[in-house]
């Protein structure tokens, strides 16, 4: 079957979503990379795009793990520390509402992601059907990822805004650490809030290094249907 490039005799792997999620990266950029499954299936596709079309590309990893997986499939990396603007990132997503709004951080890594999504020009995110929703908490919980000093305190901050939550721990027991050394506490967003200002009041606990609400980042989100199909969803324009 022919698959477009044909310079390397590896195949190439049959993967629409991650296929549309990179297709518009194109040589000289620098490219964010997300974290989780699904964003792992568009490193691995742009890795071959890499290998077949000599896409001449510098890539910001948004996680330790992300950074491992990239590494091992030859993508190059730059230090993100020294890089002002990144062109274009691709990432996943753990809820998304019909605003585009997102919940993010089942893996842990949206501090990484958002200072990446911030500094991006351009910022698509991907998603399965079952992870769209009417109202984000429908199912995921909320990740806030705070300071291990200060735990109860900042947990007692966050009951008082109605966020009851528990602090993650690992398959083991221990607790879960960030790959910037904070813990997570994983609250259940309830019905009926203001997110912009839910966002802001849990921004200005002290001890909060961030949160999963990823309000205003997607540009546009791709969805897999559940036949395969790919959706595009782009930001409704504001009035
Ligand atoms: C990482 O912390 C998360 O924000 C992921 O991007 C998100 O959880 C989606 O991951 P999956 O694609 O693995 O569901």
């Amino acid at each position: 079957m022919h698959r477009g490039f044909a310079l390397s005799s590896q195949p190439r792997t049959a993967d629409p979503l991650a296929e549309a999620a990179i297709a518009e990266i194109t040589s000289g950029m620098i490219v964010g990379l997300g974290t989780g499954r699904t964003a792992s299936r568009a490193i691995t596709a742009l890795s071959e795009r890499v290998r077949d079309e000599k896409l001449d590309i510098r890539c910001v990893p948004t996680s330790h793990v992300t950074e491992t997986l990239a590494r091992s499939q030859g993508l190059p990396l730059i230090d993100f520390a020294m890089e002002e603007e990144v062109d274009y990132l691709f990432d996943g997503a753990d809820e998304v509402d019909p605003m585009l709004r997102m919940i993010k951080g089942a893996g842990g890594a949206m501090t990484r992601e958002r200072i990446v999504a911030y500094a991006a020009k351009r910022r698509v995110y991907m998603v399965q059907e079952a992870k769209m929703v009417h109202r984000l908490g429908e199912r995921a919980s909320l990740p806030v990822a705070v300071l291990a000093f200060g735990l109860a305190s900042t947990r007692a901050s966050l009951r008082r805004l109605g966020l009851n939550g528990v602090v993650r721990r690992t398959m083991d027991g221990h607790l879960f650490l960030t790959d910037n050394g904070s813990l997570i506490i994983d609250v259940t967003l309830t019905e009926g809030r203001s997110l912009d200002e839910l966002a802001a009041e849990i921004n200005d606990i002290p001890g909060v290094l961030d949160h999963g609400l990823f309000l205003d980042e997607a540009d546009e989100v791709l969805v897999e249907t559940k036949a395969g199909s790919i959706e595009r969803l782009h930001r409704p324009m504001p009035e």
